[in-house]
């Protein structure tokens, strides 16, 4: 018999431009039944063709039962992007930049078993653009979010692994997941820390793999080869989907198991 209070969260990684939601398209539906998924979140900063969001791809995520969409830095590159955030939708981008800025960086949603999952996104400061404290502002909110559900997701979106590794560390017990996003690059340390938050440092990349964290090879080396600016081109080749699959007690909010997804 099934168990009621468990939870089954697919978290999708960096989708790129086109090739990425060819590739969401043609795998999602069969990875949410594999996996018997209750609720799955995406990172979309790169969904329009690699820099920002527009509602274009948001609701293409949408109608493919994508629940909530997730960011990064690169959500602020377009107008209409920095317009949906202001639109009551499942879009946010990262918690900690300044309360003045369009959109929100949490909230609560519900999964398809009517058990609520709090999603919470944040941002990293080491070589990054120095916003507020993500500890300091995850703390409040995780503190306050927790009164609702223990099923707290938080999507890290950092530069450094040490910086994402402290946040595993200073959260483990208090969320589900502290997954890492923005490298673009798949880790092999997923992990169900001692207290029961399920943790990888980054959870890779959905888009073109024979490219340069999805930039077109020739123009990623024009680039450090000549050391100035070069229009951006995503890739086209070797169009994969990177995420995590995590199994979590909804009862508690601890997470029981977590896997790595690279397909096809
Ligand atoms: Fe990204
Ligand atoms: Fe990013």
């Amino acid at each position: 018999m099934k168990n009621q209070t468990q939870l089954k969260i697919l978290f999708i990684a960096d989708i790129i431009g086109k090739p990425g939601l060819d590739i969401v398209t043609a795998f999602l539906p069969s990875l949410i039944r594999k996996h018997n998924i209750n609720f799955c979140i995406a990172n979309g900063e790169n969904a329009a063709n690699g820099k920002g969001i527009t509602p274009r791809e948001f609701f293409a995520y949408r109608q493919l039962g994508i629940d909530v969409v997730t960011s990064g830095n690169h959500v602020w590159d377009l107008a209409q992007g920095r317009k949906l955030l202001q639109d009551e939708v499942p879009l946010l981008r990262p918690l900690n930049y300044p309360q003045e800025s369009p959109g929100r960086g949490s909230d609560i949603y519900e999964g398809n078993n009517g058990i609520s999952v709090g999603v919470l996104n944040l941002q990293g400061r080491v070589f990054m653009y120095p916003i507020d404290c993500p500890f300091k502002a995850v703390k409040r909110e995780v503190e306050r979010m927790r009164t609702k559900t223990p099923v707290l997701i938080v999507d890290f979106h950092a530069e450094a692994t040490a910086e994402k590794q402290a946040l595993g560390w200073y959260l483990d017990g208090q969320v589900s997941a502290v997954i890492g996003t923005h490298t673009h690059v798949q880790t092999a340390d997923e992990r169900i820390l001692p207290e029961g938050t399920a943790y990888i440092t980054d959870a890779g990349m959905t888009g073109p793999f024979d490219s340069v964290i999805g930039l077109s090879r020739k123009i990623a080396l024009k680039r450090f080869i000549q050391g100035i600016p070069h229009r951006y081109e995503i890739a086209k080749e070797n169009i994969r989907l990177n995420g995590v699959v995590i199994t979590i007690d909804a009862e508690s909010g601890r997470s029981t198991a977590i896997e790595r997804i690279s397909q096809p």
